[in-house]
């Protein structure tokens, strides 16, 4: 068996496509358009990566970008100031605050800042409860991805066996909470798993989010299982370096049904989904 790969790439472009016409819909009938904040503490080369291209994306979508760039020795004070500020600016629908931040700022306290209802990201502690007790709010937008991606690929997954390696904040845990709510049977393992082989042998659903090149094997997985790789690992090659999965995408080839790759699976889908839950703050302010 050769496993399907699901183009992550694709999925994401028409996610894209379809919210950039409800978005034309939204402006047409409120006169003013949807508007995401993206606030970068810093010079990490990574983080300035990832919100120019979400500034970018944002800004094809016909939506409003504004990106704030603060100084790395900025204080926490300042930047919960500004937190409050887009908090109350009016045209300011969605705020993003890039992680990480520097070590003197305590992120929690930042996110915990944000209007849960301007928290596109889904990081406040009020929209990851509103996620766990299965109320409406705002959810992650990598963990939300990989969900689209599973049922496009699946249809139906309740009654499925699903295993979240990784329990972040930001992926494992709101991944687990999505799966429950499929109806999914959910496992979270983590580095202190027992056996963790044995648990990815019994899933049909294996969501890969630990950080750790390649570290989930073929040979562990059940015969036709759907394996979502949220890892982005960068390693060395030759004389440079190539992006790798936590999965061992060429080992997982002949095993799996279905496999994302990396690059090209699901990062491609966050930013989509971040656009997504922008069009969602600007329809819940709105109205
Ligand atoms: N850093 C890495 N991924 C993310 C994300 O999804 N949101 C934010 N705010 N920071 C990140």
């Amino acid at each position: 068996m050769t496993a399907r790969i699901i183009d992550g790439k694709a999925r994401a472009a028409a996610l894209r496509a379809r919210v950039g016409e409800q978005h034309a819909a939204f402006e047409r009938a409120a006169g003013r358009k949807a508007g995401l904040a993206v606030v970068l503490v810093g010079e990490d080369p990574a983080s300035a990566v990832y919100v120019r291209s979400k500034g970018k994306a944002t800004e094809a979508a016909g939506m409003a970008s504004s990106t704030h760039r603060l100084a790395a020795k900025t204080s926490e004070g300042d930047l919960l100031t500004l937190v409050r500020q887009l908090n109350g600016d009016p045209a300011v629908d969605g705020i993003l605050v890039q992680l990480p931040l520097p070590g003197h700022i305590n992120e929690n306290a930042v996110i915990a800042a944000i209007d849960p209802n301007k928290d596109v990201d889904g990081f406040h502690p009020v929209n990851a409860g509103r996620l766990a007790s299965g109320l409406q709010g705002f959810v992650p937008c990598t963990p939300l991805g990989c969900l689209m991606l599973l049922k496009e690929e699946l249809g139906d997954l309740s009654g499925l066996d699903a295993v979240v390696i990784g329990r972040s904040n930001i992926v494992g845990k709101p991944m687990a909470a999505l799966l429950l709510a499929e109806s999914c049977t959910v496992t979270i393992a983590h580095s202190r798993t027992r056996d963790l082989a044995a648990k990815a042998a019994a899933a049909d659903i294996v969501v890969a989010a630990v950080g750790r090149p390649e570290m989930i094997k073929g040979d562990w997985l059940k015969p036709g299982a759907t394996v979502i790789d949220v890892g982005i690992n960068r390693v060395p090659d030759g004389e440079g370096t190539r992006l790798v999965g936590d999965v061992d995408f060429d080992g997982a080839l002949s095993v799996a049904g279905a496999i994302t790759p990396v690059p090209g699976g699901v990062g491609p889908m966050t930013i989509a989904v971040l656009l997504r839950n922008t069009l969602l703050a600007a329809h819940r302010n709105a109205g």
